[in-house]
């Protein structure tokens, strides 16, 4: 969004040109000095309105959605509240706990970090999504069942897609390099070693 001293220069630089063609074209076709301050005034508040909507088309598991979304949405509401994804969880929104991690073109990211407007020609995975086929689980999914890796669960949605991406990276060499890369996903239950044992058994799957 320009800022106001652009958006001016550019509504003055349109003004005169503007001027400068009608005069060129013949005094008849001047736009009123009152016509003029209204379409100044228009242009300004328009530049200037933060919630101005964008028309976007978000890949979100494989389905595009167009959406009409306020530059400044997250991609973490827009994935909860506009399409209804709710697997992806809200703590802390502002970057401190990991249970917002969706993957994003296979990039592990916090979806409460990220404008939706900016996912826009790249494809997000969410946890409704990571399974290969309808009524299947994803390895990583399975293991953290087998391994009883979860108390309230509310974290593991963002555990299972950082964990997926972890073993993708080649950071789950170790227990002591799989919690280092898995420390930007909080558990307050503290099922922690729980969910070392799943992705060691996922890691052992997903190589095979
Ligand atoms: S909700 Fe995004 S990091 Fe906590
Ligand atoms: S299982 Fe409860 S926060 Fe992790």
């Amino acid at each position: 969004m320009p800022d106001r001293s652009q958006s001016g220069t550019v509504n003055r630089r349109h003004f005169l040109a503007a001027v400068g063609g009608a005069a060129a074209g013949g005094a008849a076709t001047l736009p009123s000095p009152g016509d003029a301050a209204t379409a100044l005034a228009a242009e300004a508040a328009e530049a200037r309105d933060p919630r101005a909507l964008h028309t976007v088309t978000l890949t979100v598991n494989g389905q595009d959605h167009r959406l009409s979304l306020d530059a400044r949405a997250s991609l973490l509401d827009t994935l909860r509240d506009r399409l209804g994804l709710t697997g992806t969880k809200k703590g802390c929104d502002h970057g401190q706990c990991g249970a917002c991690t969706v993957l994003v073109d296979g990039r592990r990211e916090l979806s409460c970090l990220r404008l939706a407007v900016m996912a826009q020609g790249h494809q997000v995975t969410t946890i409704e999504g990571l399974a290969p086929a309808p009524d299947t689980l994803h390895p990583m999914q399975q293991a953290f069942i087998d391994q009883d890796a979860f108390q309230c669960g509310y974290c593991t949605p963002g555990q299972i897609l950082s964990a997926v991406a972890c073993v993708k990276e080649g950071h789950a060499g170790d227990d002591d390099q799989i919690r280092e890369y898995m420390s930007g996903n909080v558990c307050r239950c503290a099922a922690y070693p729980n969910i070392i044992a799943a992705i060691r058994q996922a890691k052992t799957e997903m190589e095979a």
